[in-house]
């Protein structure tokens, strides 16, 4: 996409139908494209063969976010998602993170991990020497397991051992997997689930849990946002008074858990539509980003905002599991749809974008909340979904998008 090519002023003010032809002629979009951001991208019969007991479809808002500019890329970003004003907060805040260059981000490896559980170990110092012993077989059963991830690049990378001080007869094995272009999910369990018996076998106990975790703390994205304080502005505030108040409201759920589960809700507001718009696991994202916010003990915030050379500089950083293959993506046409929109042909570049949405819609916030609040945004997307039948959530948008 062009460098311009995720500005498109006056966008929201289009009929749906317009919107369409417009990102037709952006995206690259063709009639079969239309029918599916028509249609959703599922029908009942690819419904009946992802879950069972299937009785129909649930559906979703599908919108873009504007604005975006990622690593000096412009991207268009497909937000699935139920609760108003979400996706023109991403964008206004992304054009507000565009005036300082736009997000820098960066992508671990995607290495995910399986847990093998060892219980009823007589000698856990023993186990654990011998199994870092046999590390080498165990990762070479596990490549033997997944020769296509091996292939395509990946496969097992490292084996670690972790005893639980809590329980002195339990080991656990960390297996740490490269899943490519996949969430990886089902490769990791098959890893996990291969390896137990020979796990087991050699710390001299008993298999107990074999599955893997969500708490992926190797496979983090790391997003950065400058904002010039100009750009900041809101009505009578100054930038300079808004950056401040900002960083005041980082500061407040870096001292308080309670208001850092709020600030990260408004991170998931942008990672989760981005997510479940590209036909990924979002409870796992949750999980794991949760997981991560609490690792040191205590619950904290995913993203911290400070005033630097008198600009507005958010980070962000936090686990992502996102695949670009497997999963649903075979049968839903409108995950697929919505992959080739963004344009993300890989695992790490999908989850770099998704990490920038939820920095997006947690700056927009703040600025919400640090100036007039979020109830008049809220109020003036409420009246226009009421208007067209029932409001679903709550919002954080200050005035419409732009
Ligand atoms: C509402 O969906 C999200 C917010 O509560 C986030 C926050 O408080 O930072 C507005």
């Amino acid at each position: 996409m062009s460098n311009e090519g995720s500005r498109i002023p006056g966008f929201y003010r289009l009929s749906v139908d317009e919107r369409r032809q417009r990102l037709r002629l952006c995206a690259d979009l063709g009639e079969e494209d239309l029918a599916t951001l028509e249609g959703g991208g599922l029908d009942t019969a690819a419904a009946d063969r992802i879950v069972e007991n299937v009785v129909g479809i649930y559906a979703l808002p599908l919108g873009v976010a504007l604005n975006f500019r990622v690593n000096g890329q412009d991207v268009l970003v497909p937000m699935a998602v139920e609760e108003p004003s979400v996706i023109a907060a991403a964008s206004n805040a992304a054009k507000m993170v565009r005036e300082g260059g736009g997000f820098l981000a960066e992508a671990d490896p995607p290495v995910m991990t399986a847990q093998i559980e060892v219980v009823g170990v007589d000698d856990p110092v023993a186990a654990q020497a011998r199994l870092e012993a046999a590390a080498e077989e165990l990762l070479a059963l596990a490549h033997a397991t997944l020769p296509r991830l091996a292939d395509r690049g990946g496969g097992a990378r490292e084996l670690e051992v972790r005893a639980l001080r809590a329980h002195p007869h339990r080991v656990i094995v960390h297996v740490h997997i490269d899943c490519r272009n996949a969430m990886g999910a089902n490769m990791v369990n098959t890893v996990a689930e291969a390896l137990a018996a020979r796990v087991a076998q050699l710390a001299g106990g008993q298999s107990g849990l074999r599955i893997l975790t969500n708490l992926c703390d190797r496979r983090r994205v790391r997003v950065t946002a400058r904002v010039p304080a100009r750009a900041l502005t809101a009505g009578p505030l100054d930038g300079a008074t808004v950056r401040d108040g900002i960083v005041a409201a980082s500061r407040f759920a870096e001292d308080d858990p309670y208001r850092a589960a709020t600030h990260n809700k408004g991170i998931m507001n942008g990672v989760d539509a981005v997510v479940i718009a590209t036909g990924n696991d979002w409870r796992g994202v949750e999980a794991g980003a949760h997981a991560f916010a609490a690792a040191d003990g205590r619950y904290r915030p995913l993203s911290v905002w400070r005033a630097e050379g008198g600009d507005l500089v958010g980070r962000l950083d936090m686990p992502m599991a996102v695949g670009t293959v497997g999963g649903t993506l075979k049968l839903h046409a409108g995950a697929r749809l919505a992959q080739r929109l963004l344009g993300a042909v890989d695992a790490q570049t999908l989850g770099m974008i998704v990490g920038c949405a939820g920095l997006a819609s947690n700056l927009a916030a703040l600025r919400a909340l640090a100036t007039e609040g979020i109830q008049r945004g809220h109020m003036t997307l409420h009246r226009k979904a009421q208007a067209a039948g029932g409001l679903l959530g709550a919002g954080v948008l200050e005035g419409p998008p732009r």
